[in-house]
């Protein structure tokens, strides 16, 4: 049986994967901070699809000890790893001022970017040891808006300023860079990525957002795809043969990233500054 681990699977696009890879008679294991949604969706899963081969793991991706922790504890349990899927993501409009983590850094950075990073890293091992092993990392179209767009190595800690959608764009920057410069360090295992487009969003999950922000979600809800549209790529990445580009769009059409994203050099230096940070 084929096991995958999906980041933030108690909502939105990674339920949904988590959903058909059971459907499929994967063994999946949702990696949630908060477990009263975690056991919700494991619920759920199991009525919908009438397979019990769904558990999780509890992780707050903001805070490295957890990380940690949760890998550990997985690999404790299963010690095999087919797919690991880093599909949650910290985006919330509502938030004006930069919130920093126990490990003093910025919160959006910590979990875009680094829990991904920390958490290949971590369970390489067991991926190295699957038949298959790959790893998706979820970035988003949102990113064609800024074609100029460089990763601003000065203000990766929101030290200069802080926006959640600028540091949502560029934390989706480096999640590239950072997919591109593992398909050369981890030759045993396939990497690649999604280039998530307008997905429905449950907007309840957002109480704090102003009137005018929920009508513009509600306007652009409109012109969006249901998340289990957008997940039946993420399923087909991680359980078909056939693909070996490197990022994915909707329509499981390989796309080019931003121009930016290629630069070696840059990739490197985060790379680097990530395994730091990941030490503290
Ligand atoms: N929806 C879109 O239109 C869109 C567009 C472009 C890209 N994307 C990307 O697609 C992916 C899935 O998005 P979605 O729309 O399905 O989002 P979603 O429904 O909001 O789900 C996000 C998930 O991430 C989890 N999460 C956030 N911070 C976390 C933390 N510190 N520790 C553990 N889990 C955490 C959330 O957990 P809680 O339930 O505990 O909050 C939730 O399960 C994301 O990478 C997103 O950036 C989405």
């Amino acid at each position: 049986m084929k096991r995958t681990i999906i980041t933030g699977g108690n909502s939105g696009i990674g339920y949904q994967a988590a959903k058909q890879l059971v459907q499929k008679g994967w063994q999946v294991t949702l990696f949630c901070r908060n477990e009263r949604r975690a056991k919700e969706a494991c619920r759920k899963i199991t009525e919908e699809t009438g397979s019990g081969q769904v558990d999780y793991k509890l992780a707050d991706l903001a805070d490295i000890r957890s990380v940690r922790q949760a890998a550990a504890a997985y690999l404790e349990q299963n010690r095999s790893l087919d797919v690991l899927i880093n599909n949650a993501a910290d985006f919330d409009l509502s938030v004006k001022k930069r919130v920093l983590t126990r490990d003093g850094l910025e919160k959006q950075f910590a979990t875009n970017v680094l829990a991904p990073y920390l958490l290949s890293e971590l369970l390489l091992p067991a991926l190295e040891e699957s038949s298959d092993g790959r790893i998706l990392n979820i970035s988003s179209k949102g990113l064609i808006m800024y074609p100029r767009i460089s990763l601003d190595f000065d203000n990766l800690n929101g030290e200069k300023s802080y926006s959640p959608s600028k540091t949502y764009y560029q934390n989706k920057l480096a999640l590239l860079m950072l997919s591109l410069y593992q398909r050369e360090q981890y030759p045993k295992v396939s990497v690649q990525a999604v280039r998530v487009t307008n997905v429905k969003l449950d907007i309840s999950r957002y109480p704090n957002l102003t009137p005018v922000m929920k009508a513009v979600y509600r306007l652009k809800s409109r012109f969006s795809i249901p998340a289990e549209k957008m997940a039946e790529v993420y399923t087909a990445l991680a359980s078909e043969a056939g693909f070996d580009g490197f990022l994915y769009d909707e329509h499981c059409k390989e796309v080019k990233a931003n121009r930016s994203a290629y630069n070696k050099t840059e990739q490197e230096r985060l790379y680097r500054l990530l395994g730091e940070l990941a030490r503290r």
